[in-house]
């Protein structure tokens, strides 16, 4: 098989590389480990920055999000078991959509598929081969066991955080940045209705939770726990008598529980390396980086890098020129160390870390109090939120 652009993954920035590569004429074929219906049900982000939303309504990937997609005027921070809103639209003038990452998927393969796309679920061993060389390769096996090399110009790492293109770029030029939290989240997604039309997150001296949702009758909630915390540890009366006890105050919030269709446990890391480009190889979301979700940000980095790439790959098409692909990695650097800085400041802003004091404790509701009160402090955290400008715009 041969193609222009051979991508690794079949995740948000994997498929949407493949259908922005698509609209502007360059051929590509994606390889996926996994099969299409864990793809599709994989829950994950909810968060869709406004950047995000014009990305996919610009490119023909917008109308069931727009359908059925919530859009937030703004969110609400909670300490102190009181509520403070964070209007984003009057801050910033822009808003987010919460849309799950699995629906956004959904949209991308159907219409990779209808486009004639071409995505080859369930390969494996994929390995990548000639990537200091201009005629690099890939090979896998099918599921039926036949080995396959897919011949192209470049390849798209874009097989997230345990994916096989990051090892293939030697350790000697790679640099690596990293931030293991002593924390993780338990995520669930339950059949109820969100205890009110925002997200909240929320600071408690058990520790963090977050109250968001996918639907007027999904609730999709976190709580903070142990990075390593067994599931089984968790059955669904402790989960809701926690998430009862992390959202008590004096406003009486009624958290309305229902049957708990999901469970998971995230641990929490900040992540990047870089240079994300070696030879012919290009690596793209979080194959990357990776950032501790409390920002909602790791989806969006996604589609910012293959936004960039796409561009890049573009130019060297088009016009003949490597000047674009040769910035790559510099330009998406730019706009992932914000998303790193804000994604750990909300981060150690919300969260409980045992090896605080009680001195460092009240700094943290301090700065909470402090971000609440100063039209400043709620405009930064709100454009950075909503989502920092492109750059190539
Ligand atoms: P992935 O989605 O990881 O996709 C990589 C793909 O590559 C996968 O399909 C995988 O199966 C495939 N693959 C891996 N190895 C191989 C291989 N060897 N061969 C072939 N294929 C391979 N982000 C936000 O923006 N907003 C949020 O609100 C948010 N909340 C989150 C909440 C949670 C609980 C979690 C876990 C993450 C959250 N994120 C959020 C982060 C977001 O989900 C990720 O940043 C996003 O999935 C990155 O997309 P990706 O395509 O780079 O990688
Ligand atoms: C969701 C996830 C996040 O990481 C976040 O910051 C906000 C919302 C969610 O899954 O709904």
């Amino acid at each position: 098989m041969r193609t222009q652009v051979g991508i690794i993954g079949a995740g948000p920035a994997g498929l949407l590389l493949s259908h922005l590569l698509h609209l502007v004429g360059i051929d590509s074929v994606i390889l996926e480990a996994r099969d299409r219906p864990y793809v599709e049900g994989r829950i994950r982000a909810g968060v869709l920055e406004q950047g995000t939303v014009d990305v996919l309504n610009d490119t023909g990937l917008g109308a069931r999000m727009n359908r059925e997609g919530l859009l937030h005027h703004g969110t609400t921070l909670r300490f102190r078991g009181r509520n403070h809103h964070i209007d984003f639209v009057d801050l910033t003038g822009k808003a987010v959509m919460v849309y799950g990452q699995h629906e956004v998927v959904k949209d991308i393969i159907a219409q990779r598929l209808a486009d004639g796309g071409k995505i080859e679920f369930e390969a494996a061993d994929v390995a990548v081969h000639g990537i200091e060389s201009d005629k690099p390769w890939i090979t896998w096996r099918d599921k039926a066991g036949k080995d396959h090399r897919l011949d192209c110009d470049f390849i798209a790492g874009c097989d997230g955080f345990h994916g096989i293109c990051r090892p293939a770029i030697p350790a000697s030029i790679q640099k690596v940045y990293e931030r293991v939290y002593p924390f993780g989240w338990l995520g669930i997604l339950a059949r109820s209705k969100p205890v009110q039309d925002e997200l909240i997150y929320n600071n408690h001296a058990r520790g963090f939770a977050l109250f968001s949702m996918r639907s007027p009758e999904i609730t999709r909630l976190y709580l903070q726990c142990l990075p390593d915390e067994d599931i089984a540890n968790w059955p669904d009366e402790r989960i809701w008598e926690e998430l009862h006890l992390r959202l008590k105050g004096e406003d009486k919030l009624n958290l309305a529980e229902g049957p708990i269709i999901q469970k998971s446990v995230t641990p929490m890391r900040s992540f990047v390396c870089g240079p994300m480009r070696h030879g012919r190889l290009f690596l793209a979301g979080d194959a990357a980086h990776i950032v501790p979700p409390t920002g909602a940000k790791g989806m969006n980095l996604a589609v910012a890098d293959v936004r960039y790439l796409c561009r890049a790959l573009e130019t060297f098409y088009k016009k003949n020129s490597g000047d674009l692909l040769g910035g790559y990695s510099d330009l998406c650097m730019r706009r992932i160390w914000k998303a790193q800085r804000f994604s750990w400041w909300m981060t150690s802003l919300l969260h409980k870390f045992d090896e605080r004091n009680a001195f460092e404790n009240e700094v943290q509701l301090a700065e909470l109090d402090y971000v609440v009160s100063s039209r400043a402090a709620k405009t930064s955290l709100a454009e950075n939120y909503v989502g920092l400008p492109f750059e190539d715009q």
